[in-house]
């Protein structure tokens, strides 16, 4: 998405596409979960080898118990990301949190092309998920809010002391 800073910065429309499409999918995050990161291992297969609960188990991907909490925290973050960039202009992350999140995706190796891999596989489940009410809007919105989101975890992907 371009255009990612400036004046007014997030409106409260784009706002409200991002709840709205969010609180339709709530209902199935855990499919909608799944289907998100088989997405990205499709895209980007050696990514599994970053989650150290897909390394070491016997367990068919798609009944991991552990995969669909991660997918779900992407959602539900980069949903509070839109509502805080309307309310504060910023994404506001409890410090102590915002470590732990850098920290951990720094210590697996998570990196750019992965964070990108992850945006674009996002876009096309919400775009799945919602069918009519999908828009260049309602994509630009998730996307802003994404890249805000993870622009503050990079801020703290760093080794931690
Ligand atoms: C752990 C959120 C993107 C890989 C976590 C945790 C959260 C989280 C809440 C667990 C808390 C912690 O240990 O600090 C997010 C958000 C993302 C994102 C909000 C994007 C906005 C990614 C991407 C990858 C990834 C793109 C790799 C493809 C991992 C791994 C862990 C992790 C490997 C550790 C899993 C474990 O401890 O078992 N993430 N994540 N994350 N994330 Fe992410």
């Amino acid at each position: 998405c371009e255009n990612v800073g400036g004046a007014n910065l997030f409106t409260e429309e784009q706002e409200a596409l991002v709840v709205q499409s969010w609180s339709l999918m709530k209902k199935n995050a855990g499919e909608w979960g799944l289907k998100f990161f088989l997405k990205i291992f499709e895209i980007a297969p050696s990514a599994q080898k970053m989650f150290p609960f897909l390394r070491d188990s016997e367990v068919p991907l798609d009944q991991n118990p552990k995969l669909k909490p991660h997918a779900k925290s992407v959602f539900v973050m980069t949903c509070e990301a839109a509502v805080q960039l309307r309310k504060a202009g910023k994404v506001v992350i409890r410090d102590s949190s915002l470590k732990k999140l850098g920290a951990t995706h720094f210590k697996y190796g998570v990196a750019d092309e992965h964070f990108e891999v992850t945006k674009y596989a996002l876009m096309e489940t919400i775009k799945e998920a919602v069918g009519e009410m999908w828009s260049a809007e309602m994509k630009k919105a998730w996307c802003v809010a994404y890249d805000h989101l993870v622009a503050a975890i990079k801020t703290e992907m760093k080794p931690s002391s």
